[in-house]
């Protein structure tokens, strides 16, 4: 007898352009668990529009984030990829999750909280449930495994909440889901110019996208942040030229790269030089990832099909998990 795979649930939020941390911190994640798991990646539209994207923006973005997954290697035939949108079985597990929240416990979730900071023009209900929509996403597949970083801990943790509180009013449906990464060490990519991690909307200079031009990547390299410091025994190196280290190993050949550490160690190193080389292999790495999104992204009628599969996959595990909530809810009249 074949165990049946475990399920993975993630979901991706398709706003601002794919960058190397997105890279290195999820997508490679999800391309080494499509090969172990039974895999479900969506796009969160539904999510995004509680900030009110433009409506003529939604689909390119959609079709974008798709198309950027796949030509990192996220592969269609092995995960399920789909919008949420297309799911409607979601918005019904949704609405029957809701009475298990509580609002006194999502007002309190750390992330309501910044939204109400940073845009209290716009609080709405549906920032509010964020967690009760995002928890659905998780159970209503019966996932086990979802693959997040630390900021998405408490969601998850609610996940688990609310699943344990439906099947003790309810009855045994929904497994408990975990974060999962392989290994523990997340890797993080910091930006350019040592302000933090490398994001989607702030310091664009200092992010390297997974559509920038190879020009822009050269430019971008050129203009990183590098503090002097050479070696000197005892001396710890500093971080702006860790952080080119790091960035190294991620895209240069071993020999590169210890080429480099000698010279840093032996006080020789030029650091116009290291980042002319790291722009080289930047661009050797991004070159191809990039031009085969575009060539998706041209390619509409190949990437609807590949959403209206996934979402036909999506939808006929989701609406199993759905028909049982409501027979255990009460809601099975006929
Ligand atoms: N909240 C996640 C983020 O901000 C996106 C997301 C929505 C998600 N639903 C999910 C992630 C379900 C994992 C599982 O990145």
């Amino acid at each position: 007898m074949t165990k049946e795979k475990e399920i993975v649930v993630s979901g991706i939020r398709p706003t601002g352009n794919l960058h190397l941390g997105n890279y290195f911190g999820a997508i490679r994640n999800y391309i080494r668990m499509q090969e172990e798991f039974n895999c479900y990646f969506f796009v969160a539209d539904w999510h995004s529009l509680t900030t009110h994207p433009d409506p003529k923006d939604l689909k390119g973005n959609v079709i974008r984030v798709l198309a950027e997954n796949i030509a990192s290697g996220l592969d269609p035939e092995k995960a399920t990829l789909y919008a949420q949108s297309d799911v409607p079985e979601i918005a019904e597990l949704y609405l029957l999750m809701n009475m298990l929240a509580y609002v006194g416990e999502l007002e309190k979730v750390p992330t309501f909280k910044d939204k109400v900071r940073q845009q209290p023009q716009n609080v709405n209900a549906g920032l509010l449930t964020y967690p009760v929509l995002m928890s659905v996403d998780i159970l209503i597949q019966r996932a086990v495994k979802v693959p997040v970083g630390k900021d998405q801990g408490q969601h998850l943790e609610m996940a688990r909440n609310f699943a344990q509180r439906f099947n003790h009013r309810y009855g045994d449906l929904f497994p408990e889901p975990v974060a999962f990464n392989y290994g523990d060490n997340l890797i993080r990519i910091q930006s350019l110019d040592g302000k933090g991690k490398m994001s989607k909307s702030e310091n664009e200079m200092a992010t390297i996208y997974l559509n920038d031009s190879d020009e822009k990547i050269r430019q971008k390299l050129k203009k990183a942040k590098t503090d002097s410091g050479s070696g000197i025994p005892g001396e710890p190196m500093p971080e702006s030229i860790q952080n080119l280290f790091e960035l190294m190993k991620l895209v240069s050949t071993p020999d590169t790269i210890k080429s480099f550490e000698e010279a840093y160690n032996n006080q020789s190193i030029r650091y116009g030089d290291m980042k002319t080389q790291l722009g080289e292999d930047m661009v050797k790495f991004v070159a191809p990832i990039r031009d085969k999104a575009a060539e998706l992204q041209r390619d509409t009628t190949y990437i609807e099909k590949i959403m209206k599969t996934g979402a036909e996959k999506a939808r006929a595990n989701a609406a199993q998990t759905l028909q049982q909530a409501r027979k255990l809810i009460g809601l099975n009249y006929y």
